[in-house]
């Protein structure tokens, strides 16, 4: 199965944190192995680290990497580089190409991204043709290029587990 890690760029630690977090804990819980933070913040890898103590997997995040650097070790690794941009060909188009690929980064921006990254990717991807979240366009890629199959993850290690309830909140501690 195609392997999937995110770069992170553009995060500007005093008005990004929940929004950085959440796109390691959306690429976790659809299937992600991983996260690089192209900038420094120790406070979205604990969050993200303390999540996955707690519900279980491998799912890892490093921040301070950077991405010129870490785009051009993944391609000298024979590994592919998705950029989601509103501006790439729209997601139905490729991602079929993309579902053969052995090792894929993704890479998702905050604010505006360096024009570089356009010509670095081997895939400019659209999700849409409209503005809208890298939480949200990584979201959609991922359940596309797992075609649904991530919706049923579970994890062995987990300390704690839902029980999914019709109504109220189940879970167990294990
Ligand atoms: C809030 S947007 C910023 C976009 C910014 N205006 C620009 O020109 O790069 C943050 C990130 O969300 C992702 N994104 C937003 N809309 C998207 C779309 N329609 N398709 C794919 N990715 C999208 C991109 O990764 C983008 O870098």
């Amino acid at each position: 199965m195609v392997r999937i890690v995110i770069l992170r760029i553009g995060h500007r630690p005093e008005r990004d944190q929940r929004v950085t977090t959440h796109v390691g804990l959306a690429a976790r819980a659809l299937g992600a192995e991983g996260m690089y933070l192209a900038e420094a913040d120790n406070g979205v890898v604990q969050s993200i680290t303390d999540v996955v103590t707690r519900w279980g997997g491998t799912f890892f995040c490093k921040d301070n990497m950077k991405w010129r650097r870490c785009i051009n070790d993944w391609k000298e690794g024979g590994g592919t580089v998705v950029h989601l941009t509103m501006y790439g060909l729209n997601l139905p188009e490729v991602i079929d190409e993309i579902r053969g690929k052995d090792n894929v980064l993704v890479i998702v921006g905050a604010e505006k991204v360096p024009g570089e990254i356009f010509g670095l990717a081997d895939y400019n991807i659209a999700v849409t043709s409209q503005p809208h979240s890298e939480i949200s366009s990584l979201a959609v890629f991922l359940d596309h290029l797992f075609s649904g199959t991530e919706l049923a993850g579970r994890y062995a290690d987990a300390k704690i587990r839902i029980i999914p309830s019709k109504a109220g909140k189940k879970t167990e501690e294990v």
